[in-house]
């Protein structure tokens, strides 16, 4: 993020003197990307950041992985794997179950009405797309508002707990990297703005407005990280509660950007998924399909045609309207297709005829795509629906 954000109260320059109304020193923290060599942060803090007074073993949430071995396409059924009477008793944070993963990026899913813990996730920027609900994500940089629709972007190490609000769950579908998302490189001019080429621009991304000051001692913090045993967590307790910041300014900080507010690309023909691109990261990338006038050449298939990615693998979530290329799969809201790399997929038997005259399509979908293969995550294979891989194959 190269769009310079500040909020409460900051010193004229950096890394001078910072006092409150008594004469005490605030303490400055630079949160930054890539050593001091990137994107960073400055935060006024109340206490020390760096005060914790006891450290321990959190057992993350199954992150164990199993190959998509023999090779299948699949379609998994996220809803089925959170009932409606475990949403009381779930959270965000600890109550998510992974559905796919690999080495860069890993695709859970939650649904679930508790508060979740403070946490900070410290392998990596956190993308949570809200299928549906609404939160408050309280951040150590202020609160954000949440809502369907809204990519929740929370970088590296950035210390926050969701609170949902409203009677229904807040189900979501979280993208975890391994290092840092930030808008597809194509969309900002050479020192970060957005080009006008780009469907979405900085009017449309959302950070926190004021900060948020919460008091309180010895306060627990999840914290995922890696070990060389892989990613793990620790439970560590602050001496003061780390919502303590008077004030920062940066190009660093957690935002919110709605599916909403993305413009599509369309054309006379049927447009290569890149169009659809809203974020990329270390080794995938993230695109969504949203309601829009579809392709107008007189002798146009709208729907798209077989395609065989050979470098990659396609994920979709289906969180709106209908799919019309997926009719007859089986697939509804809540459904997660996988497309791996070694498989051609495109629309279901029939689709690829009907689509023809169509004008616009009510359609939406995020969908991850990754330069690596991906296993299945112990979600994922909960909520299988087995039939799917051998659809395309029905007579009549
Ligand atoms: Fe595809």
């Amino acid at each position: 993020m190269a769009h310079y954000r500040r909020v409460g109260d900051v010193p004229s320059k950096r890394h001078t003197q910072h006092r409150d109304a008594s004469g005490r020193l605030y303490y400055e923290e630079l949160m930054g990307e890539e050593g001091f060599s990137s994107d960073s942060s400055l935060l006024y803090h109340r206490e020390l950041p760096s005060a914790i007074t006891a450290s321990e073993i959190w057992d993350v949430p199954d992150t164990a992985t199993t190959p998509n071995h023999p090779l299948r396409p699949r379609h998994l059924k996220l809803h089925d794997l959170f009932p409606a009477e475990t949403w009381a008793g779930t959270d965000v944070v600890t109550g998510r179950r992974l559905v796919l993963g690999n080495g860069d990026v890993r695709l859970s899913y939650v649904a679930g009405s508790a508060p979740s813990p403070l946490y900070r996730n410290a392998t990596g920027d956190e993308v949570v797309y809200v299928e549906s609900g609404e939160a408050t994500v309280e951040t150590v940089f202020g609160a954000l508002r949440a809502e369907a629709g809204d990519y929740v972007v929370l970088p590296t190490s950035t210390t926050h707990r969701w609170v949902p609000s409203g009677d229904a769950p807040l189900r979501a579908y979280v993208i975890e990297a391994s290092g840092h998302i930030a808008p597809p490189k194509r969309y900002l001019s050479r020192y970060g703005q957005f080009l006008e080429h780009a469907p979405y621009c900085e009017r449309d991304l959302h950070g926190p407005a004021e900060p948020l000051h919460v008091t309180g001692e010895d306060v627990d913090v999840l914290v995922k990280h890696r070990t060389s045993a892989g990613i793990v967590g620790s439970r560590v307790t602050h001496a003061t509660h780390p919502f303590d910041v008077v004030g920062w300014d940066g190009c660093l900080y957690p935002f919110t950007f709605n599916v909403r507010d993305f413009e599509p690309i369309t054309g006379r023909v049927h447009q290569p998924p890149p169009v659809h691109q809203v974020f990329e990261g270390p080794g995938f990338v993230v695109c969504n399909f949203v309601p829009r006038k579809v392709d107008y050449h007189p002798q146009a298939i709208p729907v798209p045609y077989y395609h065989s990615n050979v470098d990659s693998d396609e994920i979709m979530f289906y969180c709106g309207g209908d799919y019309e290329a997926r009719k007859g799969s089986g697939i509804g809201q809540g459904s997660v297709s996988v497309h791996p790399g070694g498989h051609a997929h495109g629309p279901q038997p029939g689709a690829y005829e009907r689509s023809i005259g169509a004008e616009s399509f009510d359609e939406l979908a995020v969908m991850v795509d990754t330069f690596r293969s991906l296993d299945l995550g112990e979600g994922g294979l909960a909520c299988e629906d087995p039939a799917y891989a051998w659809t395309w194959a029905r007579r009549g």
